[in-house]
């Protein structure tokens, strides 16, 4: 059974506006992922998909890295190698999912993403953001 879509809350927001903004962008995607997933969207698509998801969130990471560093934000390391893991994983789900389709990849997938990004706004980027706006 497909994944629901995460239904975006301002309990998202965190707000840092810049922030506020990827963090919505990469729920829609993820929820575009979903939606490719539950329809039964050609390979083609749902790779384009992953694609967009990873590059979004290497730009997030790389956008959220500076601010922190600009800031001096103490927990930068821990905070990084957060970012670092998660796409270790992703990009190893990806690497799979491209292997074999079939392999039933996707649901890992799509739970390990909707777990992250409710647990990395909720927890770490709220964590981040209190500090930072001391
Ligand atoms: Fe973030």
């Amino acid at each position: 059974m497909a994944r629901a879509d995460i239904e975006w809350t301002d309990d998202f927001l965190i707000g840092i506006a810049e922030l506020d903004h990827e963090h919505r962008s990469l729920v829609a995607d993820i929820n575009r992922l979903h939606r490719a997933l539950r329809d039964h969207d050609g390979r083609e698509k749902i790779q384009q998909t992953l694609g967009s998801i990873l590059s979004r969130m290497q730009a997030h990471f790389a956008l959220e890295e500076s601010v922190m560093k600009e800031h001096a934000y103490p927990h930068y390391r821990e905070h990084k190698a957060e970012h670092e893991a998660l796409l270790d994983t992703v990009t190893g789900f990806i690497v799979r999912f491209e292997a074999e389709p079939g392999g039933g990849f996707s649901k890992a997938l799509e739970e390990t993403l909707d777990e992250w990004i409710v647990s990395h706004i909720l927890t770490s980027d709220r964590k981040m953001s209190l500090m930072l706006k001391g």
